[in-house]
């Protein structure tokens, strides 16, 4: 059976397939895919145990069906298309024969460099071609890769090496964005002094913008010196299913990030099944996502599901912006983008820039527009669905996270009836659930509650990287049997989901994801500092914005909240900057010294009625001088 379905009685009989016989259908999916051994179990394990498995047994390479399966048919199509930061650099195209020897070359660097199959690899670069390059080349080896996104500081970077131990650090020399040099080699080496870093043994250093960087004898390697002498030819490790493809870092509520785990098969066959019948790209269409490889989206949706189904993807090193606020729209027109994924915070930014950016190009290529990463609010859906697609072109809101590995709930683009800021249908294999505050499941249709699966669908993490227990805690104790996600969801009286956004402690910041604890952690770090609460707030282009309180040890000069945003940028980047913060006294805290953050959401969104129940508050006169000093 094809992975792609083609109208809606063909996702209803999928769907009841998956649901009745999930075995069998996933089984029919994957003879897709090129196996070097079949598996003896489509799935086994439970969501209780926390021992998921998918296709066990199986063996296979996810580069050799990426790039070598479609030698044969596709070898000059297009795979990959840069565009670079700058508009008068010229644009840069792989086949799939050039990505193909490409991604070799670099798996033999790699090697040279002593990686081995279930080593782990920290990517740390900018949005160029050789960024997806390595994720692929650390995959054609089995190596592990654990991408960090360009923005965060020398000390997340470090945070993230340490934990899963990498022993290879690939980066630019620095990276372009926008009117920005970002100078990632020398954000590196601060991260290298560091113990944490102590695992890297070599740092492979790629030349994007010519800066002058300090290269330490015997670790660090230039790119291009070592890629002129690699082959174009690299045998894929046989993996098997369950091995390690990749950890990727991302925010929960408390603690420090979670290195999310995703495994081989069940990864591969969930990113190219979603990637078919969600976009529904076909053959000669050029499909873009804006995204950075440093976040899941750039990971399944640039990298691994384009290139699973053969589609031409694109990559953009630069911002929505700049030189002006029509750069996408330009991109569009050049390329005859046929398919376009951003985020909500990126339309939302471009609406108040004024229609004539767009108005005035062509964009008559454009068929599908997706929209990804937080809940779209009405008036972005609509300037989106009339001003970008002229209202031809399907929007697909999809929902999902780093934790689901691709899309769970999201119309299929041109099938599904799509509504204004509704992801409404799962895709086939996902079951979504609402729970009550009982904890039980409703099972009435129109309903809101919490969102949980209640089985397991082939691209689901295996784990948190090292911390098994952290794992069960955070996904699959609230609600036993089931995996839980996080986010609040209502359901129409059509079986349509409308994701409402988070009910824990994450914000999130334009489409990013933001631990409230890790940035109370990061201000704390100031020495000034007694205690913080760190709350999200409405903010029109980012969705959330970032609200912080702060209790500092004396009175403070106003310089102090520089300094304060100053020690978030040191401590994990500039995407957690406080967009405001204010000094208080004191915080709102219960008599067993919990902090009361319900109100302090509530003052930070200026809503000053009814705070409910303030009985258990130890000291409730803070809450008035709060209110009283709102920003
Ligand atoms: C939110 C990004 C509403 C949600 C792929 C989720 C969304 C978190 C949507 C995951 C959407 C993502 N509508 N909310 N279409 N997509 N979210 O891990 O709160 O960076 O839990 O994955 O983003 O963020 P993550």
């Amino acid at each position: 059976m094809d992975l792609k379905i083609s109208n809606m009685d063909e996702y209803n009989n999928a769907y009841a397939m998956a649901q009745s016989n999930p075995q069998e259908f996933w089984a029919q999916m994957a003879t897709n895919f090129q196996w070097t051994k079949k598996w003896d179990e489509v799935q086994s394990g439970t969501i209780e145990q926390a021992d998921i498995k998918w296709f066990d047994g199986a063996q296979l390479n996810i580069t050799e069906n990426c790039l070598d399966r479609h030698l044969e048919k596709r070898s000059d199509q297009v795979a990959l298309l840069f565009e670079p930061n700058d508009p008068s650099e010229e644009t840069v195209k792989y086949t799939y024969a050039q990505l193909h020897a490409a991604v070799c070359k670099t798996a033999n660097m790699l090697k040279e460099l002593g990686v081995k199959k279930g080593d782990r690899v920290c990517i740390y670069m900018s949005m160029v071609p050789e960024q997806l390059i390595s994720v692929l080349a650390c995959a054609r080896l089995g190596a592990i890769h654990s991408v960090v996104f360009g923005g965060f500081s020398a000390l997340a970077l470090a945070g993230r090496i340490e934990d899963c131990e990498c022993k290879v650090l690939i980066t630019n020399d620095a990276g372009f964005r926008g009117n920005k040099i970002i100078p990632l080699k020398e954000i590196s080496d601060e991260a290298l002094k560091m113990k944490e870093c102590r695992s890297i043994e070599k740092v492979l250093v790629h030349k994007r913008v010519g800066s002058s960087v300090s290269m330490q004898e015997g670790r660090d390697i230039w790119w291009h010196d070592l890629y002129a002498k690699c082959s174009t030819e690299c045998e894929a490790e046989v993996m098997s299913s369950e091995d390690p493809l990749f950890i990727l870092y991302t925010s929960g509520s408390t603690g420090k990030p979670k290195g999310i785990l995703h495994t081989t098969a069940g990864y591969m066959v969930w990113a190219a099944y979603t990637f078919a019948n969600v976009f529904q790209v076909d053959e000669g269409d050029t499909y873009w996502c804006t995204a950075d490889i440093g976040w899941i989206t750039g990971h399944t949706y640039i990298t691994y599901g384009p290139l699973l189904n053969g589609a031409t993807t694109t990559m953009f090193e630069g911002v929505p912006t700049w030189p002006d606020a029509g750069r996408f729209w330009d991109i569009v027109d050049k390329h005859k983008i046929t398919h376009f994924y951003t985020a909500p915070t990126a339309i939302r930014a471009l609406m108040g820039c004024g229609n004539e950016f767009v108005t005035n190009k062509s964009l008559t290529s454009l068929k599908v527009l997706g929209s990804v990463g937080e809940p779209i609010n009405e008036e972005a859906w609509h300037w989106y669905d009339e001003v970008v697609g002229k209202k031809k072109c399907p929007i697909v809101d999809t929902w999902w996270q780093t934790e689901t590995g691709g899309i769970l709930i999201s119309p299929l683009a041109g099938i599904t009836k799509t509504i204004p800021c509704f992801a409404t249908k799962p895709l086939p294999g996902v079951s979504p659930v609402l729970m009550n505050s009982e904890g039980e499941v409703i099972e009435t249709t129109e309903a809101s509650g919490n969102l949980c699966i209640d089985r397991p669908w082939p691209g689901m993490l295996r784990g948190i990287w090292g911390d098994m227990e952290r794992f069960k805690q955070t996904y699959l104790s609230a609600y036993p049997g089931k995996y839980f996600t996080g986010d609040g969801c209502k359901r129409d009286q059509f079986s349509n989901y409308r994701i409402t956004g988070r009910v824990d402690d994450v914000l999130n910041i334009s489409g990013h994801r933001i631990g409230t604890a890790e940035v109370e952690d990061a201000i704390d770090q100031h020495p000034d500092v007694i205690e913080a609460a760190v709350v999200g707030f409405p903010h029109d282009v980012k969705g959330q914005g970032i609200y912080a309180y702060v209790v500092t040890g004396h009175d403070c000069e106003d310089s102090i909240k520089a300094e304060i945003i100053a020690t978030v940028n040191k401590m994990i980047g500039p995407i957690a900057k406080p967009d405001k913060i204010q000094i208080v006294k004191g915080l709102p805290k219960t008599r067993s010294g919990k902090i009361m953050r319900r109100i302090l959401r509530k003052i930070a969104s200026h809503e000053f009625d009814n705070f409910g129940d303030t009985s258990t508050l130890l000291d409730p006169s803070v809450v008035d001088e709060i209110k009283d000093g709102v920003l």
